[in-house]
């Protein structure tokens, strides 16, 4: 290559690099700005496996990929099996543009039926099975330990009792029928928490 070759290549090679830089400059190349992200929630159950979820729904852009509080990027826009808490989800599109937003997800509220077997329980069973006492190594302090406890609840404590269960409240009375039914609509309705 002679000299004067040489000239021309490096200019047109200047050129090129010019235009295709100012190509790049003006291409609308991505408009971060344009990305909207929308976050919605369920929920998740108190003493139960954490079943809460997020779904993502993000518009202005494609080729999005979602991310759970710094997670790895994925392509589903649902995240499940979440505790009550608060997350943050990165979108990132095509081109890299990232956005983020951050919701909540909250336990479900108690339920009627459930507080019910609560009340009873603080009535008739206290004496044995509420604050130190624990007789029978059974307590029923926590919320969970009554959901845990809910099939030799039944057992113990509504008619006909279950074999090899000992009737409770031990050496008293049965339960009202009234009580015994408020615990068997507490199991019928599922015997959660939120039931
Ligand atoms: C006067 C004391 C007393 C009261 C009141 C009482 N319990 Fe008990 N409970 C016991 C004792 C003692 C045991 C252990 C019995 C055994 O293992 O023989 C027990 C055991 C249990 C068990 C485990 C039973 C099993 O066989 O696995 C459950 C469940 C239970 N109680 C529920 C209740 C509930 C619900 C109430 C209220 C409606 C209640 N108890 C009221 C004394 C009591």
């Amino acid at each position: 290559m002679n000299s004067k070759t040489l000239a021309i290549v490096g200019f047109c090679g200047l050129c090129a690099m010019f235009i295709y830089g100012c190509k790049k400059d003006t291409q609308p190349v991505d408009n971060c700005a344009s990305i909207v992200v929308s976050l919605n929630a369920t929920n998740t159950i108190p003493c139960e496996t954490a079943s809460g979820t997020i779904t993502v729904n993000a518009t202005g852009s494609n080729g999005f990929t979602y991310s759970n509080n710094g997670g790895t990027y994925q392509s589903g826009n649902v995240f499940s099996g979440l505790a009550s808490g608060n997350y943050t989800i990165n979108v990132k599109d095509a081109n890299g543009c990232t956005k983020s937003g951050t919701i909540t997800i909250t336990n479900a509220a108690q339920g009627v039926n459930f507080t019910n077997v609560k009340n009873i329980i603080s009535s008739s069973c206290a004496d044995c099975h509420l604050g130190v006492n624990t007789e029978g190594n059974v307590n029923f302090n926590d919320d969970c330990s009554i959901v845990a406890d809910w099939n030799r609840i039944n057992g113990c404590c509504v008619q006909p009792y279950s074999a090899g269960l000992v009737p409770m409240p031990l050496g008293m009375s049965p339960l009202t029928t009234s009580a015994q039914n408020q615990i068997t609509a507490w199991i019928n309705a599922g015997h959660k928490y939120s039931d």
